[in-house]
């Protein structure tokens, strides 16, 4: 099976051949340089940057693959959730493509592609000892959540944000440190050499039985903070400054998902999304996850988003015959407790709360 997996459903346009769960290609094109002046997604210059990129980024896929349109298995397109701008811009080249090469096609749901990061693999690389069941705590600039993956097709919301997503809290935390978009690495660039214990800033934990998450009580911490306590050019009181922002972030990220992961009993938890790659976020999930939980946290190329994780779920989507035709549309806003169950074991998605 060779699926060509294409991802437009925020601000990378990214388009990836995978074969038998080994992914050939995987370009991704960003757009940094667009939104950083607005220090964040402006939905409308994503669209027209998507339709600018996506046939260069399609063709280069292929062309680094070293595979011809003609031998793809399928072609499979992120459907939601995300900007319907970018929905649609990848939307209807898949539907192009597959219309043109009668192969089938596939939309996935964007949540299901980034759980299936743990299992991409590149050319000669051996698998990560990642399987079913998992926890996976997916947090990225427009999401956060946890869920238990029990197995492919069959996932439990375990809890997700009420407010912000954890990349918006870094970005808006960004914002008020001056710092430049996108505010993630910013942020974590800042904090080293930074004091972690310097300010002690709130932990909204929430109920401790349950698994969400709030960001915005911290946010307003930090601007109450940087009100009193401006750090001015004193360096090393802006870098505690991040760090002490970084690790209240971080170790509500953490704790909440070993919470998680002790309440279902699940001894194995994925970490993805452009915010699994803070160097400080996966040092703290190793040091409390060790030795009884196992962390996966894939290269960072799998961990944002990519369109080699979506042609890793149709590949499993088509194995068990789902395909989609021209009706298909893109979904915005797509629970997961909407997603089609697969055909084995039918069981659907329930929602624990
Ligand atoms: O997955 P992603 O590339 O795109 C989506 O939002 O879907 O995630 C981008 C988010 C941004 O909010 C960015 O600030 C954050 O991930 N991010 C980070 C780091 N790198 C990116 N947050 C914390 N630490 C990082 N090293
Ligand atoms: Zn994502």
């Amino acid at each position: 099976m060779t699926i060509l997996g294409i991802e437009s459903s925020c601000d990378e346009t990214s388009a990836a051949i995978v074969e038998e769960g080994v992914v050939l290609s995987n370009v991704v094109q960003g757009q940094v340089e667009v939104h950083a002046e607005y220090g964040g997604v402006v939905p409308e210059l994503a669209s027209r940057a998507h339709i600018h990129n996506i046939y260069p980024v399609v063709s280069e896929a292929l062309q680094r693959a070293g595979r011809q349109a003609a031998q793809l298995t399928a072609i499979a397109v992120t459907a939601g959730p995300g900007l319907i701008g970018g929905l649609l811009v990848g939307l209807s080249v898949a539907k192009g493509l597959a219309l043109a090469l009668q192969k089938p096609l596939l939309g996935i749901h964007h949540m299901e592609g980034h759980l299936m990061s743990p299992f991409l693999r590149r050319v000669g690389e051996a698998e990560s000892g990642c399987t079913f069941p998992f926890v996976a705590l997916l947090v990225s600039g427009g999401h956060s959540l946890l869920l238990h993956a029990e197995a492919f097709g069959v996932y439990t919301l375990l809890g997700q944000t009420r407010d912000d997503a954890a990349g918006e809290a870094f970005d808006k935390g960004a914002r008020l440190l001056g710092l430049s978009y996108p505010g993630g690495p910013a942020i974590a660039a800042l904090a080293e050499g930074g004091d972690r214990q310097a300010i002690r800033f709130p932990r909204a934990w929430l109920d401790r039985q349950r698994f969400d998450f709030s960001f915005s009580g911290l946010k307003t911490a930090l601007r109450t903070h940087l009100l009193s306590h401006p750090p001015g050019d004193d360096r090393q009181a802006a870098r505690d400054i991040a760090a002490s922002y970084q690790e209240a972030l971080v170790e509500v990220l953490v704790e909440k998902s070993l919470a998680a992961c002790r309440a279902v009993g699940c001894r194995r938890l994925l970490v993805a999304g452009g915010v699994g790659a803070n160097q400080r976020l996966r040092q703290l999930l190793q040091e409390r996850a060790s030795p009884r939980i196992a962390v996966f946290a894939p290269p960072l190329s799998f961990c944002t988003d990519n369109g080699a994780m979506i042609a890793l779920a149709a590949a499993e989507r088509l194995q068990r015959g789902a395909r989609h035709d021209a009706a298909l549309t893109v979904r915005p806003r797509w629970p997961l407790s909407e997603l089609p169950p697969v055909p084995v074991g039918q069981q659907k998605v329930t929602l624990v709360r």
